[in-house]
């Protein structure tokens, strides 16, 4: 079990650069499946959801290879396999979106109900009724959907839920209806940036996709998808994560490789919690001197602040002077954090979707445990800034999505070890995501 030893050791200051967007990678090596030829995707992290994804792939006939530029190249070497297999998907809920690429360009698909993050109620009605509208049949067989098609076919259809839209449902159906014969209208999509780069890469290989961005998304099915070669974004959510880093430890950071236009939602909350706040075509500069003030906002779809950054702000606003509420309306359970930054002395309440924080001046160290990927970045924030050691256990979770935060955290002034129990030996050994064990 990783554990992760963090000693506060005052504000962070310094220039890092964000990594490649997880989920964007994560989109476009599912769609890779539709590809027939080598696709090479570029700014793809190192972290462990890609690692279990080209896993996924490797089982699915999709040969992966990470290089030392970190470049992740894909290519179709079994087109015969169409089970995805159950240990893997129930690791990782993005698994799920190999369901619309393989009933598109295979023609049937078994994948098992997918696992992921324990951050609420996480359905797939919509995931489905997507898939069905463009004439896939699909049924259940012991928790594994099965979904064939000989061809699928272009429909008009509206995919928002009662949350609003749905992130990798669009993703899924969108993939699928690349291939279909005919146009698909997509309305009640999903606007997030790491949409507009799935598509802006299925359009790079041959896919005639309009809209992406919006809610309404047009795509007209062509006959196949090429290889090529992509640059995904950068990680809004580590960025993100990073400038929040700077607030709560009253330091002067900037984040090279970020699009701020990705991020304006987040910006403003910082922005009314008195940050310092500076931008670039690709870089953000974060920078406060005194305690945050208080803030109120709710986690949205895009261009909302996301649901991804909403446990790193509740770690803000611990320290503010004043109250602080934050409501999630995307996962309306997602506040697993709150229990474990209570610990550490927070004063943090919570009333349905949202929580109610009354700022203190100062947050102790203790033992903790991370529940999810955001949970165990905003414990990890909590860290830097409270006095003596925080310990979090199940850290793990923070390696799913974060590539190398550790490393770049420390390059800013924190002091935080992983696995402190170990001699540097046995740590470096531990590096699990090396380019090998990412080659499927
Ligand atoms: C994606 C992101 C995740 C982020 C989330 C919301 C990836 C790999 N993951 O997850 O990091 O937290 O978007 O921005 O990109 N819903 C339904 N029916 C469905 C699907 C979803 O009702 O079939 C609901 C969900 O319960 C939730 C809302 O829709 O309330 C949004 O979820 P969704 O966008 O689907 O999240 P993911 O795509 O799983």
């Amino acid at each position: 079990m990783d554990v992760i030893s963090i000693r506060g050791n005052g504000p962070l200051r310094g220039t890092v650069s964000a990594a490649g967007s997880k989920n964007a990678s994560l989109l476009a090596m599912a769609a890779s499946i539709m590809a027939d030829g080598p696709i090479a995707l570029g700014g793809v992290p190192d972290v462990t959801d890609v690692s279990t994804l080209a896993l996924l792939l490797g089982y699915l006939g999709v040969e992966t290879k990470r290089s030392a530029d970190g470049v992740v190249r894909l290519q179709t070497v079994d087109p015969s396999q169409v089970t995805a297999d159950v240990e893997t998907v129930s690791r990782m809920r993005a698994s799920f979106c190999v369901l619309g690429p393989l009933v598109a360009r295979r023609g049937r698909a078994a994948v098992a109900l997918p696992g992921g993050c324990r951050i609420g109620s996480r359905p797939i009605d919509l995931h489905l009724q997507g898939l069905a509208a463009l004439g896939a049949n699909i049924r259940f067989e012991h928790g594994t959907v099965i979904a064939e098609a000989k061809k699928l076919h272009g429909v008009e259809m509206n995919l928002s839920g009662l949350n609003g839209p749905t992130v990798t449902g669009t993703a899924n159906v969108l993939m699928a209806a690349t291939l279909a014969s005919g146009e698909t209208i997509l309305r009640g999509a999903a606007r997030e940036p790491e949409i507009v780069d799935l598509c802006e890469f299925l359009n790079s290989i041959g896919a005639r996709i309009e809209g992406a961005g919006g809610s309404t998304i047009r795509i007209r099915g062509v006959e196949q998808l090429s290889g090529g070669t992509y640059q995904v974004i950068p990680d809004r959510m580590e960025t993100g994560t990073l400038l929040l880093a700077a607030a709560i430890t009253g330091g002067d950071v900037t984040v090279r490789g970020a699009r701020p236009e990705h991020l304006e939602a987040l910006l403003a909350v910082l922005d009314d919690a008195g940050v310092m706040l500076d931008t670039g075509p690709n870089w953000i500069r974060a920078a406060i001197a005194d305690r945050p003030l208080p803030f109120q906002f709710t986690a949205l779809p895009y261009p909302g602040v996301p649901t991804d950054l909403q446990a790193q702000c509740t770690a803000l606003a611990t320290l503010a002077e004043g109250r602080s509420t934050i409501a999630d309306q995307v996962f309306p359970d997602r506040f697993a954090h709150l229990a474990e930054l209570s610990k550490l002395g927070a004063c943090v309440d919570r009333c349905g979707s949202t929580a109610i924080i009354d700022g203190v001046h100062r947050l102790q160290g203790d033992v903790l445990q991370a529940s999810d990927l955001r949970a165990a970045a905003a414990l990890v924030l909590a860290g830097l800034v409270a006095h003596d050691v925080t310990t979090i256990r199940r850290a793990h979770h923070l390696f799913r999505g974060y590539d190398r935060l550790i490393e770049k955290l420390n390059s800013l002034g924190a002091d935080v070890v992983l696995n402190p129990n170990e001699s540097e030996a046995e740590r470096r050994s531990q590096r699990r995501f090396s380019a090998s064990q990412v080659a499927a």
